[in-house]
């Protein structure tokens, strides 16, 4: 059995971390039982945290601020692209050893030549507006690809002139920062690596009149998507390239690396980490009430994902399961499709059989839920339920925004059981063995629906949760 492959990002503070909400998209769109976890991490804790990554069986981390220059002195091995950048962004653990390489240059070129496929090195000079550790990611990118010439402009000219030292290339030439609008005038790329224009931040001045019609303007700063100089740049007829782009791309290589699939950056992720859709998971033991909440949900316009009905969907005939299931074990077809009872009787209890199952199913399921993720965000809406019986169990949880546990007291849970057919108080015993017990479920959960003071109060709930959760991510939108 192969073990879930554990990896995260590292940074102090982290919960504005966009990372996990990204490779979880991969993960689950490419059917992938990884996990990616946001780790905070003090300063003084790195070293250690770092050089424990063995014995926490994590295969390899994203580092972020504050930690992408400290870490580099903790690694067995840092790649040139890294060392010219000063600073880590990926560590990998193979055979003991870490390694360490910076893909943020990566990221910064795919983006732009993905979004303006015209430009060119060639094309012209390109303007840099900043000097710290994100315009160095920007320069080694420009560089290796082959630019003619780079004017880099800081607002501490120190800084710029620090770098242009470090890189020692005759391509660079520093300018004033008050000179920055008339350095303009031949310029085919415009790039902001400031601070200048993120929220809360002071606006980046700077007049585009002299700007080529023609050029590329670049700004790395992704919170606000639309900073006001690619405002300002759009309106003048600009190509416009903004900075989501490249948070995406720059995790391409890590999940590449560590999963074994290079993922394809979409607009369906783009919308996905942007915060526009909220995925809440919906669970809860057996007899609980989870189907009925779920059509509390339908009913308040909040689409629902029902995991156990797409497994029945592609079991049915005609399904697409229905061949390699045929195939995987003999004699399951029925006249409706799969036999569910039957399959079910033959991988009971038999782990392997279990395994042979799933690397059948689960694919096509993430398949058909990631489509269903997908309309959902094109009809427009702004969340979605993912109805899964074992979420807690299968680590699912890591891909949903928020949690919903539904739940009774253990003598209607054991009344409504009982009262099904072919039910009986040993079979419920060991379903319930194999479940997490609901105080678990209910301690992990981030709301509790109770199914047993009537429907009128469930229903309230659900409102007032769909409330709650509109409300506190309405701040999270980028
Ligand atoms: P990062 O590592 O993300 O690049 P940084 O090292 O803090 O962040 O660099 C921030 C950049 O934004 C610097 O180039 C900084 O200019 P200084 O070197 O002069 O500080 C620039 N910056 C921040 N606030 C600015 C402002 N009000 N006007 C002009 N530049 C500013």
């Amino acid at each position: 059995m192969t073990k879930k492959l554990k990896t995260g990002v590292v940074g102090w503070p982290i919960n504005h971390s966009l990372s996990p909400r990204l490779h979880g998209f991969w993960l689950r769109k490419y059917g992938i039982e990884g996990e990616y976890k946001a780790y905070a991490v003090k300063p003084h804790d790195l070293e250690n945290f770092i050089n424990t990554m063995g014995d926490k069986e994590i295969a390899g981390l994203n580092l972020t601020v504050p930690h992408k220059e400290s870490v580099l002195s903790f690694l067995d091995e840092v790649d040139d692209v890294a060392h010219r950048i000063g600073a880590v962004n990926m560590v990998t653990l193979r055979k003991g050893r870490l390694y360490g390489t910076n893909t943020d240059s990566y990221g910064f070129l795919t983006n732009l030549k993905e979004n303006a496929p015209t430009w060119s090195a060639q094309k012209g000079p390109a303007v840099i507006l900043g000097a710290g550790g994100a315009a160095r990611a920007v320069l080694v990118s420009l560089l290796d690809d082959g630019i003619s010439e780079i004017l880099l402009i800081n607002r501490t000219r120190e800084r710029a002139e620090k770098l242009a030292e470090i890189y020692n290339d005759p391509r660079i030439t520093v300018c004033d920062w008050h000179d920055r609008a008339q350095k303009l005038s031949a310029a085919s790329l415009l790039v902001n690596t400031t601070t200048l224009g993120m929220t809360g931040q002071p606006s980046l001045e700077i007049d585009l009149s002299l700007l080529p019609a023609d050029a590329v303007v670049y700004d790395i700063v992704y919170k606000p998507l639309e900073t006001d100089l690619l405002k300002q740049a759009k309106s003048r007829g600009n190509i416009c390239v903004d900075g989501l782009g490249m948070l995406l791309h720059q995790a391409v290589p890590a999940f590449h690396e560590w999963f074994g699939e290079k993922p394809e950056v979409d607009k369906a992720l783009r919308e996905y980490v942007q915060g526009k859709i909220t995925i809440i998971g919906l669970t809860g033991s057996i007899a609980m009430g989870k189907s009925e909440t779920a059509k509390m949900f339908e009913r308040a316009h909040v689409p629902v994902f029902d995991s156990d009905a797409a497994v029945h969907r592609l079991l049915a005939m005609g399904g697409l399961a229905v061949d390699r299931v045929e195939k995987a074990f003999p004699g399951v077809l029925g006249p409706d499709g799969i036999d569910r009872s039957l399959l079910g009787s033959m991988v009971f209890g038999d782990d392997t059989a279990i395994k042979k199952l799933e690397a059948i199913l689960h694919p096509m399921v993430s398949d058909s839920r990631q489509k269903f993720f997908e309309e959902a965000a094109a009809e427009g809406h702004d969340m979605v339920v993912m109805d899964v019986p074992l979420l807690f169990e299968t680590g699912g949880e890591q891909y949903c925004d928020y949690t919903v546990v539904v739940s009774a007291s253990a003598e209607v849970q054991r009344e409504r059981v009982l009262a099904r057919p072919d039910m009986t108080a040993e079979k419920f015993d060991n379903i319930l063995k194999r479940q997490m017990s609901d105080s678990e479920k209910r301690q992990r959960a981030d709301f509790i629906v109770l199914s047993d003071q009537g429907i009128g109060y469930a229903e309230d709930q659900v409102y007032k949760i769909i409330e709650k959760i509109r409300k506190s991510d309405a701040g999270n939108r980028i």
